[in-house]
This record gives C-alpha cells, sequence and structure tokens, in this order.
C-alpha cells in the first residue's frame, strides 16, 4: 500500500486537505458502469469520497461511450462546459475514460480542443486505471498494482463482469475496436467474488458481458457458470447481459430452466426482422431461427420477460425491409426494445456501405416503432394487473418508492422504503411503461 499512501500525499500537497472529492458521470451501458465501480474503489482508497455537485468536485470524470455519434456529441458538449470550471479553480483534476478515448482520432481532438483535460483512459486501459494515474501523478512508472476493490453505487445491486471484449464485429459496431478481443475472466475468481457480494448483501448479481453466451475459461462455460453461482446460499437473483440470439440456444434455455435464481428475464437484441439486412449486419442468425429460439425458450420457461435492441436505417435498408421488422415486433410482443437509428461509425465494416436514407426517413421509422411498442408494451404491463409481484426497491421519494420486479419491470409503491428493502406487491394499475403496486 506504499503507493496508496505516496499518490494521498500528493493529492493532499494538490488540495491541501485529507479527503477529497470526486464527480463521476457514467455514459453508456452496464458495463461501463461497471468500470466506474472499478475506478470509485480505487478513488476510495485514495481518500476520495463522492459528490453529485460538480462544482464542488476536485476531480471530475467521465465514463464515456462511443456506440453512437450522437453520444459522443453529448460527451464532447459536456467536457467543453468544464472549461470554465477549470479556469475558475486550475487545482481540479479532469479524466476522460472509456470507449469514446479508445480511439485516436477522438483522443487527438480532445488533446487539441481541450487542453485542459488532465487525463486519457480508454476503455481498454481501464484495468490499468491505478498504473495510468499513478504515471500521471508522480511520472513514474509502476508495475504490479495490487487487486483494488469494486465500490458499488448499490450495495445491492452488483454488476459483474465475466467477459471482456468482442470477436463479433457486427459490421455497424465500434465495440470490438474499442474494447479489443473477448476474454473470460477466471471462473473461480467470479464464483469466489459473487460468494463474498452475496454474502455480504448484494441482492442482484448481474453478468456482464457484450455477449456472456461465448463465456469460456478452462473448459468451464456460460451455463457451468450459472450452474455454480446458482448454488450460493442467500436470497439473490441472476441477470445477464447482453445474450446473442446466435450463440443463445436450447442447452442455455434448458439450464436456465432449471435454476432457482433466475430472473426470468432476458435481453436478446435482434437489431433488425429482415434476413438481407442481418446478413448485411453480420449478425450470423435469420428472422426464422430468432422466432424458433424465443419459441423455445417460452415453452420452457414460462413468464419470460424479453427484450430487445432494434437498430433502423441500417444502410440500404428498403421500407419493406424495415416492414420486416416491425412485424417481427408484432409477432414476438417484446416486453420493451431500445430503438435506435443507425449511426455511422468511423472504422467499422457498414461506415463503407452506401447510405442513403433521407434522415426524416429514419425519424419516420423509429417514430413507428415507438409508437407500435408503446402499444404492445401497455398490453403487456395490464396482463400484470390483480396480480402479486415481489419487487426490490431502488429508489425511496418522499411519497412513493420506485422498485424493479425480479424480472426488470419497474413498480412504482406508495409509501416510503428502504433502498435494497424486498416488498410484495399487489399491482393496482399499469402505466405505460410501469405499474402501480402496493404493499400486501
Ligand atoms: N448505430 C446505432 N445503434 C447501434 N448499436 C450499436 N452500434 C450502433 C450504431 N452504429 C445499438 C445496437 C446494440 C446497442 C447496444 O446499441 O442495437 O445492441
Ligand atoms: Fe457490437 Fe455485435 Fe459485439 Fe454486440 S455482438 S458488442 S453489437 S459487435
Amino acid at each position: 500500500m506504499d503507493v496508496i499512501n505516496s499518490l494521498r500525499k500528493i493529492l493532499k500537497t494538490r488540495f491541501k486537505r485529507e479527503h477529497f472529492l470526486a464527480y463521476i458521470k457514467v455514459f453508456g451501458c452496464q458495463q461501463n458502469e461497471a468500470d466506474a465501480e472499478k475506478i470509485c474503489g480505487f478513488l476510495k482508497l485514495l481518500g476520495f469520497n463522492f459528490t453529485d455537485n460538480i462544482l464542488v468536485a476536485d476531480l471530475i470524470l467521465f465514463e464515456t461511450c462511443a456506440v453512437r455519434h450522437t453520444a459522443e456529441e453529448k460527451i464532447l458538449a459536456h467536457i467543453g462546459n468544464l472549461k470554465n470550471i477549470k479556469k475558475s479553480n486550475n487545482n481540479i483534476f479532469i479524466a476522460i475514460c472509456g470507449c469514446m478515448v479508445e480511439q485516436e482520432n477522438i483522443k487527438n481532438y480532445i488533446n487539441e480542443k481541450f487542453p485542459f483535460v488532465d487525463f486519457i483512459c480508454g476503455a481498454k486501459s481501464i484495468e490499468n486505471f491505478p498504473e495510468l494515474f499513478y504515471k500521471k501523478l508522480t511520472g513514474e512508472k509502476l508495475n504490479n498494482f495490487c487487486n483494488v476493490p469494486v465500490l458499488q453505487k448499490n450495495k445491492f445491486n452488483a454488476w459483474v463482469p465475466i467477459i471482456s471484449g468482442c470477436n463479433n464485429f457486427c459490421s455497424y459496431c465500434i465495440v470490438p475496436y474499442v474494447r479489443g478481443p473477448e476474454k473470460s475472466k477466471d471462473y473461480n475468481q467470479i464464483l469466489d467474488y459473487c460468494k463474498k457480494i452475496i454474502k455480504n448483501g448484494s441482492k442482484i448479481i448481474t453478468l456482464l458481458g457484450q455477449n456472456v453466451n461465448s463465456y469460456f475459461y478452462n473448459n468451464f462455460n456460460f451455463s457451468d457458470l450459472l450452474k455454480e453461482i446458482d448454488k450460493i446460499d442467500g436470497e439473490f437473483t441472476i441477470r445477464f447481459m447482453t445474450s446473442h440470439p446466435k450463440d443463445f440456444n436450447k442447452n442455455l434455455v434448458d439450464t436456465l430452466a432449471n435454476l432457482k435464481h433466475f430472473s426470468g428475464h432476458l435481453h436478446l437484441p435482434v437489431q433488425s426482422g429482415n434476413n438481407r439486412i442481418l446478413k448485411f449486419m453480420n449478425r450470423k442468425y435469420t428472422r426464422e431461427e430468432y422466432i424458433e429460439k424465443i419459441n423455445y425458450a417460452r415453452e420452457k420457461i414460462k413468464n419470460l420477460v424479453i427484450t430487445s435492441d432494434i437498430i433502423v436505417g441500417f444502410p440500404g435498408e428498403t421500407n419493406l425491409e424495415f416492414e420486416d421488422t416491425v412485424s417481427l415486433i408484432q409477432k414476438i410482443k417484446f416486453a420493451s426494445i431500445f430503438n435506435f437509428i443507425y449511426s455511422p461509425r468511423v472504422g467499422t465494416a457498414a461506415f463503407n456501405m452506401q447510405d442513403n436514407i433521407s434522415h426524416d426517413e429514419k425519424v419516420r421509422r423509429i417514430s413507428k416503432i415507438i409508437k407500435i411498442q408503446e402499444e404492445i408494451s401497455q398490453e403487456f404491463l395490464s396482463g400484470f394487473v390483480g396480480t402479486n409481484l415481489k419487487v426490490i426497491i431502488e429508489e425511496d421519494h418522499v411519497n412513493k418508492s420506485i422498485a424493479r420486479s425480479k424480472s426488470n419491470i419497474i413498480v412504482e409503491l406508495k409509501g416510503s422504503f428502504n433502498v435494497g428493502d424486498i416488498v410484495n406487491t399487489k399491482i393496482i394499475s399499469s402505466k405505460r411503461s410501469y405499474l402501480i403496486g402496493k404493499k400486501v
């Protein structure tokens, strides 16, 4: 811990205090949340506490996303806004981490446009954050830094990265470039970690990876991992994301059907309902195969909640091809979907494909899907009215609490509860995207 002490000393000299405040903003997916919790664990060791007020922070850190151009534009605007904060107090330390700054062109852009940024650490190097931070502050190299603990934002909610990177190279996607190739984490280390956090009160265990299905470590696969975690003593729910439909198979469904702790929620991004588009997206499954997999899962697991991601306006998508996506959504009836307008990403295969659909047309397509899904979601939610649901409290407000069911459905409750409490509720009505319940 000499390293920690020497870093603390540097920080104390810089800020002339014993303790410091960090403002952390996370953009993008749960993988980024998990990475941020890891960084927070390290910062905590250095004497940092955390604040939601950017104006009082000694360290401002953004964990960035690169999946769509709109996200990047938003983040760059946020970085631009830091200029005045830094001007008013030059001591503040500004760090930009994550996927966006894994791209050379963006890194150069930030260095040139925002010279007040002190430190950049791309997604591939996030495991080395302590080393890089040490080098930045001391100018010295550091090898073999000790394992730093994660600092969970919510004690009951645990992100557990099991596989990093992605080998799939879907033609529209930048993730394989910014996060590198797939690498599964040590099987026993994951199990030990799960045992520890469950013992310490974690109620929701979310296994994370761009494609959890391809987890493979010393002959143990994803099903093996699920079965072992399921054996741990305690009251907890197992979630995971994301599953790639090409690898989502009957074996896995059979495993899930026999787990005690499975949440009953599957996020299975289909992206498009048209086979030509799926082929150009390099997704490696067909519409028919996808439907068959869903049918099998629904047959084996009762009350399965299935959600998905959709991209509209992929290069060359005709209106008829788009209508295949519409009909797939109507056929499957997802509980909810995330919709995206295709965003060209430099360096991906799709970037060089002819993108001749007007922006207005893309907006028309996404609006159509949103409207159709709204009706489907409403119908799905109304099916819960009159039933009982066990929920976990996530937010506690003055007269109401926001909770989530095991299978990921949001329930609003009257009255005040403690975050992390598990409450039995009766559902009394349904809204557009959530349920209203009362304690029973
Ligand atoms: N444009 C639009 N949406 C994208 N996604 C990934 N890359 C892009 C892109 N270039 C979406 C996919 C994925 C989700 C996380 O983001 O639907 O499942
Ligand atoms: Fe991107 Fe496809 Fe990998 Fe998902 S599976 S991260 S969409 S390349």
